[in-house]
């Protein structure tokens, strides 16, 4: 580059930048599309187990006998988890929200540790931080699995079974601080489940049917790479895969998305307390 070039860069450049910058603005990646009716069904058992397992972690906000928003969460072992939290569009601003949040937050008070999906918006940002979570953006992996690029099956993964939920138990303890316990019962019967246990390395994935890991958990980084690619090798070739929450603690999961040629997009934050960013770890969106 000569200082002759500098008024052709800059040009350059502020272009590239302003479309950068309209695209994030339209959101026009990856396109926001309406929950399916299938997606919305698992929503329910999801929430009915938690009303079950966590009745003092669910709470909804009423007006005058119409439900105008709601908070669910769950506590296992010493971890409280904010599992799904929104008000009405037209309530928003008004209190409802830090209300509904301290209510469901009362069922956390013998947890020392916390987690939560922060979503980009900035209320709930701002909430989260203002009582006491640390927050780490997270990234959003996309685009249709490059199928030229799949690496041979690692034969050390398998089919999982219920048999596997005290090694699942003791993963999740080590990695994220916390077992999912009876999760698992709801997460198998809507998943697919892959385990790798040798004593070098062990990990497991819950894998819904597009081929996305839901929640993925390994000791070792290269057990959590083989469960991600057998997972995405599931995926239909013509069918854009999207895998939220990855943490920059989980680079092993972006290296993954560079080989698979997935796009990577900033979307949203972890939220901790009292706790580390869990790794190799990619944290259910709801179970977490
Ligand atoms: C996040 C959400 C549940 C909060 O509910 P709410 O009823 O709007 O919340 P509140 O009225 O109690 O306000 C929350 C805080 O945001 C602040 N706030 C309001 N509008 C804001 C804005 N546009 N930008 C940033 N902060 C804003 C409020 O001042 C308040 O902070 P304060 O108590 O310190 O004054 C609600 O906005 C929502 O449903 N968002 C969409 C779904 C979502 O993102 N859910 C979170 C999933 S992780």
């Amino acid at each position: 580059m000569r200082v002759a070039d500098v008024g052709a860069a800059e040009r350059l450049s502020a272009q590239a930048y302003l479309e950068v910058d309209r695209r994030s603005a339209q959101r026009a990646w990856p396109e926001p599309a309406p929950r399916s009716g299938e997606r919305a069904a698992d929503w329910h058992t999801r929430t009915e187990h938690l009303i079950r397992t966590d009745p003092g972690g669910c709470w909804v906000a009423d007006r005058g006998g119409e439900v105008v928003g709601f908070a669910t969460s769950l506590a296992r072992e010493l971890m409280w988890i904010l599992a799904s939290y929104a008000v009405a569009p037209d309530e928003h601003g008004s209190g409802i929200g830090r209300a509904l949040l301290d209510a469901a937050r009362s069922h956390g008070r013998g947890c020392l540790r916390a987690m939560l999906n922060a979503s980009p918006d900035p209320r709930a940002v701002r909430l989260y931080r203002s009582i006491g979570f640390d927050l780490h953006p997270q990234m959003l992996l996309w685009g249709q699995v490059a199928r030229a690029d799949l690496p041979a099956p690692d034969r050390h993964v398998r089919e999982g079974s219920p048999e596997d939920v005290d090694l699942l138990d003791s993963l999740d303890r080590r990695i994220r601080g916390a077992a999912h316990g009876p999760d698992h019962a709801v997460m198998g019967s809507l998943l697919r489940l892959l385990v790798t246990d040798r004593p070098a390395a062990s990990g497991y994935a819950y894998v819904d049917a597009t081929g996305v890991p839901l929640v993925l958990a390994a000791t070792h980084r290269k057990a959590a790479r083989a469960l991600m690619w057998e997972a995405l090798a599931s995926s239909d070739p013509d069918v854009p895969v999207r895998v939220g929450h990855v943490t920059g603690a989980n680079q092993w999961a972006l290296d993954v998305a560079v080989e698979a040629r997935l796009s990577i997009f900033g979307h949203g934050f972890l939220g901790v307390r009292n706790a580390r960013v869990p790794a190799p770890y990619l944290p259910h969106p709801t179970f977490l």
